[in-house]
């Protein structure tokens, strides 16, 4: 595929001789990205594309446009775009072996026991977000669940937060668990697979891009734990859409309340997403804030 048909997909000519696909593999070569899949990288080239457009006019008139100092910005852009919203939070790529001695002493002891918690916790601090997490799971999911449990939860861009299980004090519970990279898909897919006889865990790893809204499972609760900001990010405005797009009766959506460095983030930026709502509730731990609402809160239109 060529930059004439990306921006222009129903064009027959390619504006110039530039092999997108080259383009995507140069931008994944890095650890921290490399499980991202091509469409999704895509996409992004093509946002990114479409709004300088005098990026791809200079880049189409370069004789060597592979060589050039715009290409290197370019590139250099992208990965920091896809580093913020992916690769920023893996803490660790060992999470193969850890995975599997999580399984091996499941199959072994056949229950959820102290044990395989410290296996979970392994894993959960691989992952930025429930790394920060990990000490606050136990009052968060008390404080999510105080009644009545889900049977189903629909977690949107959940990294591994479905690692987070142990804690929800669920006996039996439907998990759709959305993520954008396959790869990632999989690796949720085998534990799901793997506990499945061992726990009330029943779990399906839906690899699906939220920019695209896709349709998913009903579901008694949706997860969009630090995801908003992301998606926005990437596409402004796509939340509202994605919100109402959702059969849920409610809605657990966090934000960080703390920089990546460690610097405090003013919740008065939240004020586009509160503004979607009519009625709320409010949670924080250490490090992030939770609003608790349910479908019939979200307002028929945005307010602005
Ligand atoms: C900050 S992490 C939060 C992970 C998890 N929800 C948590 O809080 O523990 C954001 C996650 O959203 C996923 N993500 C970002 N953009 C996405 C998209 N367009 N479609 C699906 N997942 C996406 C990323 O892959 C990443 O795992």
């Amino acid at each position: 595929m060529f930059i004439g048909q990306l921006l222009n997909p129903g064009g027959a000519l390619p504006i110039f001789n530039m092999d997108l696909h080259h383009f995507v593999r140069r931008i994944k070569d890095k650890p921290e990205l490399s499980s991202l899949d091509d469409g999704f990288v895509l996409r992004l080239l093509r946002n990114y594309l479409s709004s300088n457009p005098s990026f791809s006019s200079a880049l189409k008139e370069h004789p060597s446009p592979f060589r050039s100092a715009l290409f290197r910005t370019m590139l250099k852009e992208i990965r920091r775009q896809l580093r913020e919203v992916y690769g920023v939070f893996q803490v660790s790529l060992h999470r193969e072996k850890m995975l599997d001695n999580l399984l091996s002493y499941v199959s072994l002891s056949k229950k959820f026991d102290e044990k395989s918690l410290d296996f979970h916790q392994r894993l959960l601090s691989s992952h930025k977000s429930t790394k920060e997490r990990l000490s606050s799971y136990n009052l968060l999911y008390k404080k999510l669940f105080p009644h009545t449990h889900p049977k189903k939860i629909l977690d949107l861009g959940c990294g591994l937060n479905p690692f987070s299980y142990p804690y929800m004090g669920i006996d039996y519970v439907e998990y759709f668990a959305v993520e954008a990279s396959s790869l990632d898909c999989l690796f949720l897919q085998r534990y799901f697979d793997g506990v499945s006889n061992f726990c009330g865990l029943r779990g399906l790893a839906i690899h699906a891009n939220l920019l695209d809204v896709p349709t998913f499972p009903s579901s008694d609760v949706c997860f969009l734990f630090k995801v908003l900001d992301s998606l926005e990010s990437l596409e402004r405005n796509i939340t509202f859409p994605l919100l109402s797009s959702i059969d849920a009766s409610f809605f657990v959506a966090s934000f960080p309340t703390k920089t990546l460095s460690g610097k405090p983030l003013s919740k008065k930026r939240l004020t586009w997403f509160l503004s979607f709502l009519d009625k709320y509730e409010e949670i924080e731990i250490p490090n992030e804030v939770f609003y608790i609402f349910s479908k019939s809160s979200l307002r028929k239109t945005k307010a602005f």
